[in-house]
């Protein structure tokens, strides 16, 4: 097996097509693993895993807990409740007195944006970004890719849609970085208020016309309204958001045709998307779940046992 290593994956902006791909061929092999009647290797035997969530996490979190089990790692977990940070450590001596206990890879979400590369800079062990602030969140980037590539059978010239929320969201970034080395077209759309004018300079279209973008994609990734991000004054209200920005039943019909349905989750139903289309035909928001393990598998394998084979 062709083997890229690398030492930390902190974002997708920069990172090769040949380390994506990379990726998602390794993932490939693990979604064969995970459909085996005791789906464990031993890659990662010997390995052990920490991972530090300073911000709540469902998916993330036990999907990293998972792909480490999978690996045959040794995992810790850390919750920022309940830790001594409620005493006044810093997250630096948190990570530091952690890696004391011989951890070999830290994987991290945080609210704050950097917060992955600051640690990065200052510990030994693998960093791992599992979301830091509004800035990236290459690990679902990387299992959007995936479930696209089973789903449509390519990324190069694919039209995908990014609707909603991009101001506050690092799935967006990330999906934006790994989508354009990948080859894809990216349209977003949303409230001005909502679009960052520098993401223009991505590479990317901007339109404030949703059944207009409904026609031109063949994947729309609807974004979660991050309520709890919002200021004065960036949407006039839910119900106006919903009405201009909601993906509904009645815009996929206006749209005449298939278009696969993602959301990084978790779901505000009835605001950005209605629960018709989220758990309709077109949907793979649950597929999505399911690739994030063989992607978590994948990069761990690639930051920490790359030169192992897959047995
Ligand atoms: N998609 C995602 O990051 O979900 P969680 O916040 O539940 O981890």
């Amino acid at each position: 097996m062709r083997q890229v290593r690398f030492n930390h994956l902190l974002g997708l902006a920069g990172v090769s097509r040949e380390v994506i791909t990379e990726i998602l061929d390794s993932a490939e092999a693990f979604l064969e693993v995970l459909e085996r009647p005791i789906p464990r290797v031993p890659s990662l035997r010997g390995v052990t895993v920490a991972n530090l969530f300073f911000e709540p996490s469902t998916r993330t979190r036990i999907s990293f807990e998972l792909a480490e089990k999978r690996l045959s790692a040794d995992v810790v977990n850390f919750s920022s409740i309940g830790s001594s940070m409620s005493k006044g450590e810093t997250i630096l001596d948190t990570a530091r007195n952690i890696e004391a206990m011989k951890v070999d890879v830290v994987v991290i979400r945080h609210s704050a944006q950097g917060a992955p590369h600051f640690l990065a800079e200052r510990i030994n062990a693998a960093v791992i970004n599992a979301g830091d602030g509004t800035h990236e969140h290459p690990t679902q980037a990387l299992l959007d890719m995936l479930t696209l590539r089973h789903q449509v059978g390519r990324l190069e010239g694919l039209k995908v849609l990014i609707l909603g929320d991009i101001l506050h969201s690092r799935v967006a970034r990330s999906n934006i970085w790994g989508l354009r080395t990948m080859g894809a077209e990216v349209t977003l759309c949303g409230p001005a208020t909502l679009i960052p004018r520098e993401v223009e300079s991505l590479g990317v279209n901007v339109t404030h016309n949703l059944d207009e973008a409904l026609a031109w994609c063949e994947v729309v990734n609807v974004l979660r309204l991050q309520l709890e991000r919002q200021r004065e004054g960036l949407i006039p209200s839910l119900r106006e958001y919903q009405r201009s920005f909601g993906l509904t039943r009645e815009r996929m019909e206006r749209a005449g045709r298939e278009i696969v349905v993602m959301h990084p989750g978790p779901i505000n139903r009835g605001i950005e998307i209605d629960s018709d289309v989220a758990d309709g035909p077109y949907s793979v928001i649950l597929r999505q779940v399911t690739f994030g393990v063989a992607v978590r598998m994948a990069v761990l394998y690639l930051i920490a046992g790359g030169e192992r084979v897959i047995e």
